[in-house]
């Protein structure tokens, strides 16, 4: 039997601690956690003996050794290790511990893109600096004969980089793919697909009349052609292990790359000492590289994204101007347009049924729906099933699927077979039509592309804010295209995700926060080649503050669909002013948080870590480009937000701050001109914020102008009990 559904997004990597295992030891038995030790210590000793001997004292006699899974020890302290739950709690207790946390599962998250974010082929670029940058993307591996890995006219492998290529079985690196590990499997080639898109939309090289049978043809690129990757595998088609995605981590740093890309995600909001992507994107930052990470696909739920740490950024899914369609076209000469994207032409019209025989078992409702069909009875025609979701027997044969999509603005899906989807009142008016005839007849079409006026808009998918772990950093950060994007696949695996399609394709196109976080990481790197001394942080402030503020539902406060906006690569370039962060300044926003003076100081090897005593107002001071705070409804607030900006623009320049009104609460600036002599200059301000018993959540933004540059940062005030 093969599922048949409609409603999964692109490679659906689903988690296993709710869904398969019991999360709460029943029984001790030994399950895998990550003990995690912060960073690296001053003066090296080995870590694998250091590990071995702490395992050693809470296994007493018994041997340890074949416990201990992964030692981390390259660019962060910790190790991953299989252990009772008495086994755990002593070893929590233990001195240089900061935190230990079961592994999860977690989930595994062009053409025509770029040119719509404003990045065309004919940009600025220099391969000489372009060449120099590593993207590193932890994802399920890469197909590394895929054209995009082409590395025609590559020069050596950048001086900086001490990584290697250790990619297992048959597989080899280029001077495109300088760098492949795994962690997973017995090799890192791309058995999924979702690797091979993520990277080539980060850092594919230019392949001309790229196409899904046709489909988007156009030339595919990443968003730095020019520039190098190195693969680390932690996922398969199950997921990725917390242990997994750590190892990736220590490993990618210490192998120099420049950019990490994250397209995975869990399903909660977890303290950072307990998150493998917030604790691997920590010492990334520690070591000046930026991780980017997808939101999440479990939009549109409020406080639906798990990527809340504010050292990292974190990418929503939005639409592109270039959208799928599909045509029935009846008997009668009416055409109905629905949603798919579907390579298959039929030949001529075929019958179209709406009742179908289920077989003895399948209820009336069952059969309507698709999910139990008797191949006698549909074979051969195109049959119409009520709902998105069903199952289609190995030895059921249809002509074609319609299906009702009760979902409204879904992205298209490739299709196994000729099918489209339906909204509500199409489908119902297909039924009819279907049930008013003797023999009635249509003809599926293959599926074209149409343009979306109204493109840039996030997804429904999308993971949502607010931040419930830090709700002063407004989260997601930043929208970018994430909907039916056409990248580089393995040939080896079904397109649709169907195992009866039997259809291999070099490019595919698939739909997740999983597509648009690489976009931000090539743009991330392409930024870097103008600005190779900018600390993550000042990047990261330079997308956020030249993003678009972009339309949004009635029905939802926007910044916590797509934070400050979409992204925007030229002005990213050129942003002004930044708002820079340091290492201190996130460390004193963990003291500020609660976290104990012995946590952090282990996080990051400070001394003196949290030397004034935590005051939680102060986290809404860290130097973050956009500004949001809790606040209890039903009361009168004022609330200070202290930030610092430098110039990197022009020397003698003045901005002046501008406030977005809102009638409900009064915003004011002070000062509200800042002068800068000249470039490298930093100067203060303090924006408050008052207002009055808030029922709702009130927004507002801020932009410092020079006539030239606008820096813009979104404003969020939260009401929460
Ligand atoms: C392209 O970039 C180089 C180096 O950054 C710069 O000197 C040159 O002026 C730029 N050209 C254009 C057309 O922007
Ligand atoms: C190596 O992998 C490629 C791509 O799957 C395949 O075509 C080739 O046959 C493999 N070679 C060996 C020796 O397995
Ligand atoms: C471009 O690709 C399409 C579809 O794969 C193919 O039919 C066509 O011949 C190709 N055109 C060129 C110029 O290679
Ligand atoms: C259409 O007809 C051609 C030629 O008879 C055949 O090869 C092809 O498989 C048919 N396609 C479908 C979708 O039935
Ligand atoms: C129908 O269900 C009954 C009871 O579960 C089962 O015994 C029988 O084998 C099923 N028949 C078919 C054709 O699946
Ligand atoms: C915490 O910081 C706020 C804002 O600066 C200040 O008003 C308050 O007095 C501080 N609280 C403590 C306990 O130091
Ligand atoms: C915030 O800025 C104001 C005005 O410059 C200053 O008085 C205050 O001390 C600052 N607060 C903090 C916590 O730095
Ligand atoms: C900035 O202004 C000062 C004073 O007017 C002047 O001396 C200096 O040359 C100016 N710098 C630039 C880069 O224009
Ligand atoms: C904003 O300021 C105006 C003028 O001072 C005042 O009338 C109004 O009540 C204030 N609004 C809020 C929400 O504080």
């Amino acid at each position: 039997m093969v599922r048949y559904s409609f409603i999964v997004f692109c490679v659906s990597f689903m988690l296993a601690c709710t869904l398969f295992s019991n999360c709460d030891a029943s029984h001790d038995n030994p399950k895998l956690y990550i003990v995690y030790m912060g960073s690296l210590p001053k003066t090296p000793y080995s870590l694998t003996y250091n590990h071995l001997s702490m395992m050693q004292e809470v296994f007493n006699d018994v041997d340890a050794t074949n416990s201990l899974i992964q030692s981390y020890q390259r660019s962060f302290n910790g190790f991953a290790a299989m252990l009772t739950n008495q086994q755990k709690e002593k070893l929590s207790q233990m001195e240089g511990v900061v935190s230990v946390f079961p592994s999860r599962k977690f989930q595994l998250k062009t053409t025509q893109s770029w040119d719509f974010l404003g990045l065309p082929k004919s940009v600025n670029r220099s391969r000489a600096i372009e060449s120099h940058v590593v993207v590193g993307v932890i994802d399920s591996g890469i197909w590394p004969e895929s054209d995009s890995f082409n590395d025609q006219g590559f020069g050596p492998v950048p001086k900086h980089w001490k990584g290697v290529c250790a990619g297992g079985t048959n597989f080899t690196c280029n001077k495109k793919i300088i760098g492949a590990r795994y962690y997973i499997d017995k090799s890192a080639r791309d058995l999924n697909g979702h690797g091979t898109h993520t990277a080539s939309t980060a850092a594919g090289n230019y392949v001309d009349n790229a196409s899904f049978y046709g489909l988007a043809q156009g030339t595919a690129r990443g968003g730095v052609p020019l520039a190098r990757i190195a693969a680390y595998k932690a996922c398969d088609d199950s997921g990725c292990q917390s242990a997994a995605i750590l190892s990736a981590f220590d490993d990618a740093i210490a192998d120099g790359v420049n950019i990490i890309s994250v397209s995975l995600g869990g399903y909660s909001q977890d303290p950072f000492d307990e998150d493998p992507i917030a604790i691997g994107s920590f010492h990334a930052m520690a070591r000046g590289i930026l991780t980017v990470n997808a939101a999440g696909n479990e939009g549109p739920n409020p406080i639906s994204t798990s990527s809340v740490a504010p050292w990292m950024l974190t990418v929503a899914a939005s639409t592109i101007d270039r959208r799928f369609i599909d045509k029935v076209v009846l008997e009668n000469g009416k055409t109905l347009t629905g949603i798919s994207i579907n390579s298959f032409t039929l030949n001529g019209t075929q019958v179209l049924i709406a009742k179908k025989n289920g077989g003895p078992n399948c209820s009336e409702d069952d059969a309507n729906a698709c999910n139990c069909l008797d191949s006698n009875s549909v074979n051969g025609k195109i049959i119409l099933c009520d709902r998105g979701h069903g199952i289609l027997e190995d030895d059921v044969n249809p002509a074609g699927v319609i299906i009702q999509s009760r979902r409204k603005g879904s992205p298209a899906f490739v299709t196994p077979l000729p099918s489209l989807s339906l909204s509500i009142t199409d489908f119902q008016l297909l039924k009819s039509y279907t049930n008013s005839r003797d023999n009635p007849k249509a003809e599926i079409l293959k599926s074209e592309t149409v343009t979306d006026d109204n493109a840039p808009t996030v997804i429904g998918f999308s993971s949502r804010g607010p931040n419930t772990i830090a709700p002063e950093i407004l989260k997601p950060d930043i929208s970018a295209p994430g909907v039916e994007i056409l990248a580089s696949f393995s040939p080896v695996v079904s397109p649709s995700d169907y195992k009866f399609d039997k259809r291999s394709a070099k490019y595919n196109i698939i739909s997740g926060t999983s597509m648009a976080c690489p976009h931000v990481s090539g743009i991330a790197a392409y930024l870097k080649t103008f600005h190779l001394d900018w600390s993550p942080a000042a990047i990261k402030s330079a997308l956020m503050t030249s993003a678009k503020p972009i339309k949004s539902s009635e029905d939802e406060i926007g910044e916590y669909a797509y934070g400050s906006g979409h992204v925007n690569p030229i002005p990213a370039t050129n942003p002004g002013l930044v708002y820079d962060i340091s290492l201190e300044d996130y460390i004193q926003m963990l003291c500020n948080l609660g976290y104990n003076n012995e946590k952090v100081k282990l996080i990051s090897g400070k001394k003196n870590a949290c030397s004034q005593p935590p005051n939680r107002s102060l986290v809404r001071d860290l130097n973050y480009p956009a500004l949001a705070i809790d606040v209890k409804p039903t009361t009168s607030f004022t609330i200070n937000f202290n930030r610092t900006v430098r110039n990197v623009g022009l020397a003698n320049s003045t901005y002046k701050a501008t406030i977005l009104p809102n009638p409900r609460i009064n915003i004011t600036v002070v000062p509200k001109i800042l002068s800068f002599k000249f470039v490298g200059e930093k100067l203060s301000f303090t924006v408050t914020v008052i207002g009055d018993k808030p029922t709702t959540t009130l927004t507002s933004s801020l932009v410092w102008s020079d006539g030239t540059h606008n820096v813009r940062s979104p404003i969020v005030i939260n009401v929460s009990d």
